[in-house]
């Protein structure tokens, strides 16, 4: 089934550079770009966006770090989009992603690991939403 879901190119893989680097194999990976800005996150946006986290221990973290300095953020699409890009960029824990994956080239630790990615229909349907107006998207 073709589907659509977000990705967020987070602020340390921003600083580091590797946003050209990232993009390129992402779109080589048969991914197709329907969305794309750059943006700097409030810490309320954060809070909002990674609501489902709010009783984790790392939420405060987290939140604070979404919104240290600009992100990328995009919609992809692709049959059977959702699954297949998380499997695409590796583990949340870099250290445990597969070699050769966005976020074990890339990432520096759990928190900082490059890329975020949307983990259901449901989800990357509202992440899409707090993103994207309709006209955004091509
Ligand atoms: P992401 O895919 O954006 O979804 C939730 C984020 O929370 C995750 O990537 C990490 O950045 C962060 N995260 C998940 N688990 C932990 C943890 N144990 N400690 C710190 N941050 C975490």
């Amino acid at each position: 089934m073709l589907e659509q879901t977000l990705t967020i190119i987070k602020p340390e893989c921003v600083e580091n550079k590797h946003i050209g680097e990232v993009i390129s194999r992402i779109e080589k990976a048969g991914y197709r770009i329907r969305g794309m800005k750059m943006l700097t996150l409030s810490r309320r946006d954060a809070e909002i966006f990674y609501q489902v986290h709010r009783e984790r221990p790392f939420y405060g973290e987290l939140t604070e770090y979404m919104s240290s300095g600009p992100v990328v953020v995009m919609v992809l699409e692709k049959e059977n989009c959702i699954a297949d890009f998380r499997r695409f960029i590796g583990a949340t824990n870099p250290a445990e992603a597969e070699q050769g994956t966005i976020r074990a080239d890339f990432g520096m630790d759990i928190q900082r690991n490059c890329v975020h990615a949307s983990d259901s229909p449901e989800n990357a349907v509202r992440e899409i939403r707090f993103f994207f107006a309709q006209r955004e998207l091509v």
